[in-house]
């Protein structure tokens, strides 16, 4: 390996904490990395320096910029780096708990994980009983001394990393995408996954010689946390496919090749927009500036390639601009967005809706018997606010399930089943699994995902993506309103040769039409809002109730102040109102009462009575001109009036913002709610 531009220790550093902290709003609790000792890459043994800290990454940034034994200026020509940001499933945030994790005092294999090993503990009792010893609460630990332990008693010194790796990753049940590192095989990383995602970033100034990556097979051949990963500088030139063996290799030359393995693009994008979405059971493996794909068995229909594929996704596109959090930008960007999630999709003018990821399977989807939404949390309310227009739309029974419930259930599905996965990450641990469960049983699956090239976008057999733009906040925002849209425009579809259907379509298209302007007014209220924060942001708990089409904006709403403001919050139901939830009422419990004029306004308004004869005082969120409902309220924000089943995307926008609002009064962390993380890939 020859110097081309070699890199400093501080660069190197510089590079994996930047993508740590674009991988943070995956998990945060406590943050690491695994290094190199030293630059001398022909020695047959590298020491490994490892950093781990609790808490956010700035407190490892931090730790590292106080270490005065690393000599920022040494020069790799040659290194891997790797670091972890965790989401704490199995043991507590602290040092030792931070991956990467370590198969002896001597840091010969070290391993970023994200996932959840099930069977650690019968591995870890295997590795006990062979005299290793354990020192986190981790899972994880248990992959990097299963690795030593395989190392240890290899049969022939002839053994690459890769295969050890293989071996190792062959005895693991449950989830994950892993990274390793050791001091046995200096310069070189193996990843693999399973259930959990990882995708291979390939930084090369030159041109790619081909987009199509050859898998190589085994001899004999017939699965809350984001990791990063470099090999820098090893002066290569390009990529190609090198020989009749199908390896793949770097052609000679005086460029250079760097390598990334991530949870996703985020962390890499400012570095390259190439990337491989690794599938389940793939290594890869980076050898001498080498990739190569391996699988240990071959199945039936399997790819034998993998493609590199150019992303779209802008390094600004992630930025917050000049809001103060990501969630404030995601909240105002939603005029934008929306559009977005239409584009190219509706014909105005026609009055018709092409779904271009639905095209092949459109008979299939006309035909069935039953329509099924599962998702979790934002996802899932996505759902329920347009579970009504569903049924009215396609006329057929619309099931809307939590996919953890839905699976613990053993629910019944039957191959005239079409069943939606929608999740704005398209990872969802939970989600996933109810899609593979409904795809075993032969129904249709289809995925409503934001994130391209995400496990269930790749999975499912058809669906759309909402293109509402990356996400960053903890929070979902514009992925909701998204999602809604991309939901209501799948009925729009689906009855678009009903005759009788013909007016209600039109005025529903027309509304979708307002829509951005409607949203650019309803986010005018952000100074009313945050006076009404100001009002709520010391209070215990707050109430917020409508019904039909506004009832899961009651419990989006709710789910906003709980996840942002760590205030509790219910959703209620206004029909539900006289059986519970009227006792907690009084002149001292906050209410929120959505009231829109649709055919649910009446009923609106005995409950609004109801609460007002027991003292209630209801802050109101009804439509512009309502006097009726606005005399009895003690507070009043008015929203312009659209179509009625759209009208939760107007509602849900001064939820989003007030829970944004109290958040910041309370001096919370609004991208970063405590315990929670975006992308949930256990289950
Ligand atoms: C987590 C996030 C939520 C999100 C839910 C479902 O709980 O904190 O914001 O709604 O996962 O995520 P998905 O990516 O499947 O929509």
């Amino acid at each position: 390996l020859n110097f081309c531009v070699p890199k400093k220790r501080k660069e190197i550093l510089d590079k994996l904490i930047k993508g740590l902290q674009r991988l943070e709003y995956r998990g945060y609790d406590s943050a690491g990395i695994g290094v190199d000792g030293g630059n001398d890459i022909e020695k047959s043994e590298q020491p490994t320096i490892l950093i781990k800290k609790r808490g956010k990454v700035i407190n490892l940034q931090e730790e590292i910029q106080g270490r005065e034994d690393l000599n920022f200026d040494l020069e790799f020509d040659t290194h891997l780096g790797i670091a972890h940001t965790r989401w704490a499933t199995h043991g507590v945030p602290n040092n030792v708990n931070s991956h990467p994790q370590r198969s002896d005092t001597n840091n010969d294999f070290v391993v970023v994980h994200n996932g959840i090993i099930t069977n650690y503990k019968d591995i870890k009792k295997f590795l006990i009983g062979k005299g290793f010893e354990f020192e986190s609460d981790t899972d994880t630990e248990v992959i990097a001394k299963l690795l030593k332990y395989m190392y240890d008693t290899r049969e022939s010194d002839s053994i690459t990393f890769r295969e050890l790796v293989e071996g190792t990753v062959q005895q693991l049940e449950g989830a994950f995408a892993v990274v390793f590192k050791s001091t046995k095989y200096p310069g070189q990383a193996v990843a693999s996954r399973r259930g959990s995602p990882l995708l291979i970033g390939i930084a090369s100034k030159s041109k790619l010689s081909t987009d199509h990556i050859p898998i190589l097979y085994s001899k004999g051949a017939g699965k809350n946390e984001g990791g990063t990963c470099t090999v820098t500088g090893n002066n290569q030139e390009a990529l190609n496919t090198a020989n009749s063996t199908s390896s793949f290799q770097p052609a000679n030359g005086d460029g250079q090749v760097e390598y990334f393995f991530a949870s996703d693009a985020s962390a890499i994008i400012e570095h390259t927009n190439r990337v491989i979405f690794m599938e389940d059971d793939d290594v890869a493996a980076v050898t001498d500036g080498c990739l190569s794909l391996h699988r240990i068995r071959r199945s039936v229909d399997e790819s034998s390639t993998r493609q590199v594929q150019t992303l779209q996704m802008e390094l600004q596109q992630i930025m917050r601009g000049n809001y103060s959090t990501f969630m404030q930008k995601e909240i105002f960007e939603q005029p934008e967005s929306v559009v977005n999630t239409m584009r190219g999709r509706i014909n105005f003018d026609a009055n018709t809706v092409h779904l271009g990821g639905l095209k092949q399977h459109i008979n299939e989807l006309k035909r069935c018997r039953r329509l099924i939404f599962i998702a979790c949390g934002t996802s899932y309310h996505s759902a329920m606010a347009t579970r009504q227009l569903m049924e009215e739309l396609t006329e057929l029974p619309v099931m809307v399930e939590l996919a953890s419930d839905f699976l613990d259930r053993k629910t019944p599905i039957f191959r005239d089943d079409v069943c939606f996965f929608i999740s704005q990450s398209g990872e969802t641990a939970d989600t996933l699994m109810a899609l593979r469960y409904c795809k075993g049983r032969g129904a249709l699956t289809v995925g409503i995902t934001n994130v391209v090239g995400s496990s269930i976008s790749r999975e499912t057999d058809c669906g759309v993506h909402i293109n509402a733009g990356p996400e960053i906040g903890v929070a979902s925002t514009k992925a909701y309103t998204s999602q809604f849209i991309a939901l209501v425009m799948f009925g729009l579809m689906m009855c678009e040769d009903r005759i009788s259907m013909q007016q209600r379509r039109a005025d529903i298209i027309k509304g979708l039409k307002e829509l951005p302007d409607k949203i650019k007014d309803v986010l005018k209220l952000d100074e009313e809002v945050h006076s009404l924060a100001q009002e709520l942001y010391q209070q215990k708990s707050v109430l917020i109730m409508g019904r039909g089409y506004n009832f899961a904006t009651c419990l989006e709403g709710a789910l906003k102040v709980k996840e942002l403001t760590y205030m509790h919050s219910e959703g209620i139901l206004a029909g539900e109102l006289k059986h519970g939830p009227l006792a907690l009422v009084d002149k001292a419990m906050p209410i929120i009462m959505i009231i829109m004029k649709d055919g649910t306004y009446t009923k609106c308004q005995n409950a609004l009575q109801q609460v007002v004869a027991r003292m209630g005082r209801p802050i109101l969120l009804c439509e512009q001109g309502d006097t009726m409902s606005q005399k009895e309220a003690h507070r009043v924000m008015e929203l312009p009036g659209i179509v009625d089943c759209l009208s939760g995307i107007l509602t849900v926008i001064p939820l989003q913002l007030l829970s944004f609002h109290i958040a910041v009064l309370k001096g919370c962390d609004v991208d970063c709610p405590r315990n929670l993380a975006k992308s949930v890939t256990v289950e």
